[in-house]
């Protein structure tokens, strides 16, 4: 296994800076580039800024070498990996690993920071060089605070590439790694936006037929189910709607065939509005939510109406004792209740079919959800807490086809997915296995 020391960072937005800082924190010599040089040093200045600065340390500034695409691109020649953040599109990614394959060194690695392009879409037809050398390494926002990091390697990977990689993100970065599969969205996105957009039509569906607000949404979709205070529609105004459309396009074109994520691609017309009308989200100074600071130090909070299309005051939800937990919600057949065992048994079912094919198991799963999007239960822990024969049933009554590892569980006898205290984890052989450290 190769050391890594000297990194590039090709882009020096929100990823590419904080990749940049990571690595610089932990005494690698950085390379940071993008298409202007004075963006690049404005990017590293800002490494020590704010209330949470990726670097504390001014002088660690100091492991960082800013320059351009235009003038600069050469002095990749110097690193063991290079690491592309830039825009996320597949033909602007292409461009620019064909640019610096014939610049880089035998040996070093190549990696995409890409939240969903599937692998193969970028390396398909690049030299076979490079397609042993490219994998994707995709790190969470902010990525000094989000410890996962997603590794993924394509079909030509090297594994010693693959190993070095690991090693680094893992011991030098101190990242959580999990290991993923090629396919779109890789784990997290593909379970997080699948619950977020999913989230968001049957939201309107209860807000419709059972008057439940968007704040009992928030505060339902929180702390009873183990998600960040921010809930549904915080989340969305904080990763912004334009990205959510995004994200949508992609799964529209990457999904399998039958996958049933692809029913909730699309905005619902209400929420397609908003981004039409450019409410995006906190970027664009309110989305469904929207802040007001006065000069006397006070603040309002107001709420977008999404179905009337108007703001209001926001009126937060205080949860009762019943709704404290998300067993008892699921217990109950008041409309919040019903609302959350919707999402819930949707989202877990759906993960429950994903494994194998986004992942060996179900703990690269559960950690990626942990790790990346802050739940404090993966989604088998959430289907072990729940009962998993409560799904079971409730696949049984709608006539819906058993989830993959649904039907492992039954196959093996089992009725949980952990035992021994966390300590094992039921395998796709139906088996139990040690959970790696
Ligand atoms: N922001 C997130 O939350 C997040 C999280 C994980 C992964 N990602 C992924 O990381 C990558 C970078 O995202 P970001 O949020 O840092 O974006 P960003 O918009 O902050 O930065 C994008 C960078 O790409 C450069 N760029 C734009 N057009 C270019 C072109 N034609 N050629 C070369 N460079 C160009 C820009 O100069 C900029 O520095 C994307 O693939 C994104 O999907 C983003």
């Amino acid at each position: 296994m190769k050391d890594i020391k000297t990194v590039a960072v090709l882009g020096s937005g929100t990823m590419g800076t904080g990749i940049a800082g990571v690595c610089a924190n932990a005494g690698c010599n950085v390379l940071l580039l993008d298409m202007d040089q004075a963006a690049c040093d404005k990017a590293k200045q800002n490494l020590t800024a704010g209330r949470s600065p990726v670097v504390k340390d001014e002088s660690i500034l100091e492991n960082i070498k800013t320059g351009s695409f235009e003038n600069d691109l050469s002095t990749v020649s110097e690193a063991d990996w290079i690491c592309e953040a830039i825009i996320e599109n597949v033909d602007i990614k292409r461009t620019m690993f064909e640019k610096i394959e014939s610049l880089r060194k035998d040996g070093s690695i190549l990696t995409t920071n890409t939240s969903g392009i599937p692998l193969r879409d970028i390396y398909q037809g690049v030299p076979e060089r490079m397609q042993q050398d490219i994998a994707v390494t995709h790190f969470f926002n902010p990525v000094h605070i989000m410890k996962l990091v997603e590794l993924v390697p394509g079909e030509h990977t090297r594994p010693e590439a693959i190993e070095t990689l690991a090693h680094f993100l893992g011991t030098t970065l101190s990242k959580g790694v999990v290991n993923a599969k090629d396919t779109v969205n890789f784990i997290g996105n593909r379970i997080g936006y699948f619950w977020m957009l999913t989230s968001m039509h049957l939201a309107e569906k209860a807000m419709m037929e059972d008057n439940l607000t968007m704040e009992t949404v928030d505060a339902l979709l929180s702390s009873p189910v183990g998600f960040p205070s921010t809930g549904l529609y915080g989340l969305v105004d904080l990763i912004g709607l334009d990205v959510m459309y995004n994200v949508g396009k992609n799964l529209d074109i990457n999904l399998p065939e039958n996958d049933y994520g692809r029913r909730f691609t699309a905005l619902t017309e209400n929420v397609q509005k908003l981004y039409d009308q450019g409410q995006l989200g906190r970027k664009t100074g309110g989305g469904f939510y929207k802040l007001t600071r006065y000069d006397d130090g006070s603040k309002t909070m107001e709420a977008f109406d999404i179905v009337n299309h108007q703001w209001r005051n926001a009126q937060p939800h205080t949860l009762t004792d019943s709704e404290q937990s998300m067993v008892s919600l699921f217990n109950s057949d008041s409309p919040n209740g019903r609302f959350v065992s919707d999402v819930m048994a949707t989202t877990l079912c759906y993960t429950a079919d994903l494994v194998p094919d986004i992942s060996n198991d179900i703990v690269n799963v559960d950690r990626a959800m942990k790790w990346g999007f802050g739940w404090k239960k993966g989604p088998f822990e959430l289907i072990d807490e729940l009962g998993a024969q409560k799904l079971i049933d409730l696949v049984n009554a709608n006539n819906m086809g058993m989830p993959k590892m649904l039907q492992v569980l039954l196959d093996a006898g089992e009725t949980n997915f952990y035992r021994n205290e966390g300590q094992e984890y039921l395998g796709t052989d139906g088996s139990w296995h040690t959970v790696p450290a």
